[in-house]
């Protein structure tokens, strides 16, 4: 675990170098919206659009408590807070990501409703059946313990709630090339094929709801950020901010992966039996 949080938490200083590029492209952190972070804080394939999907998927009310599973920079949480009313509490293993998370949500005014805490999405210390619905976003890659993963999402969800996994899933296309934006290489890469999630998710005592595969989508969205960036240069922050020069390889990788089938982007929405 120490090496999955060491790869994401980049050179250090974050909060400060994102503040000062959003300084330098013009834009006031008094009046930034939750939507103007999405290019570094929805960390994961098709970005914001997969977050407004899980909504959907929700089902949720202000009332709903959620629980968000590795939650990076905190923009699935801000996004699903911000639309909904609802209160997120996300957990990450990644110390710097959650002070990232916290200042952006000062920044944004979702501070009342969003919480962020270093922690193991295996094992949260959240209490047995206190959350409404719970989700994870291009987490389960990182672990291998994928049982005890879905066993924490189980037990802190309450009966009737529902948990929505984004993933990326090995394909039958062969193994994946690295770098990639979750991976440096193999070693702390753990991809699970669709059959095996569903599986998984199946014995952790889940009642499956839908599975659907936006890997086609995912392939044109990486292709666009591409377009764009060739046409228009790099929005004012991007994932370089912790990946660093990589970034570019990374992203490359990934148009391959998909391209080549080695990688699939799967959601799906599971519940917990009453
Ligand atoms: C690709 S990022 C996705 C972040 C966020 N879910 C999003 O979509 O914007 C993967 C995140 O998973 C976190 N992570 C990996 N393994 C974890 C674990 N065992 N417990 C909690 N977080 C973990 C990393 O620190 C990182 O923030």
């Amino acid at each position: 675990m120490e090496q999955v949080s060491r790869f994401y938490s980049g050179p250090g200083g974050l909060v400060a170098a994102i503040s000062a590029a959003l300084g330098a492209a013009g834009m006031d952190l008094a009046t930034l919206r939750p939507a103007d972070l999405a290019p570094v804080d929805e960390f994961h394939i098709r970005g914001r659009a997969a977050s407004l999907e899980i909504i959907e998927a929700l089902d949720l009310s202000a009332d709903s408590h959620v629980l968000d599973l590795g939650s990076g920079l905190g923009g699935p949480a801000r996004t699903l807070a911000e639309l909904t009313g609802c209160r997120v509490t996300g957990v990450d293993l990644t110390s710097e990501f959650c002070d990232v998370a916290t200042a952006f949500s000062e920044w944004t005014c979702q501070s009342d409703r969003t919480h962020f805490r270093v922690g193991d999405a295996t094992a949260t210390g959240l209490p047995e059946a206190s959350v409404d619905a719970a989700v994870t976003v291009h987490v389960a890659m990182n672990i291998s313990d994928k049982p005890a993963l879905y066993a924490e999402a189980f037990r802190v969800l309450r009966p009737g709630g529902r948990f929505v996994v984004y993933d990326v899933l090995q394909g039958e296309g062969g193994q994946v090339r690295y770098p990639v934006p979750w991976a440096p290489d193999s070693s702390t890469s753990f991809l699970a094929t669709p059959e095996e999630m569903r599986e998984l998710l199946a014995a952790a005592g889940f009642e499956l709801i839908s599975e659907v595969d936006s890997s086609e989508q995912s392939l044109v969205w990486f292709q666009n950020m591409r377009a764009r960036i060739e046409r228009d240069g790099p929005p004012p922050i991007t994932f370089a901010a912790f990946l660093g020069d990589a970034f570019g390889q990374m992203a490359a990788n990934q148009v391959a992966n998909l391209a080549e089938r080695r990688i699939r982007t799967v959601m799906v929405t599971c519940s917990r039996p009453l």
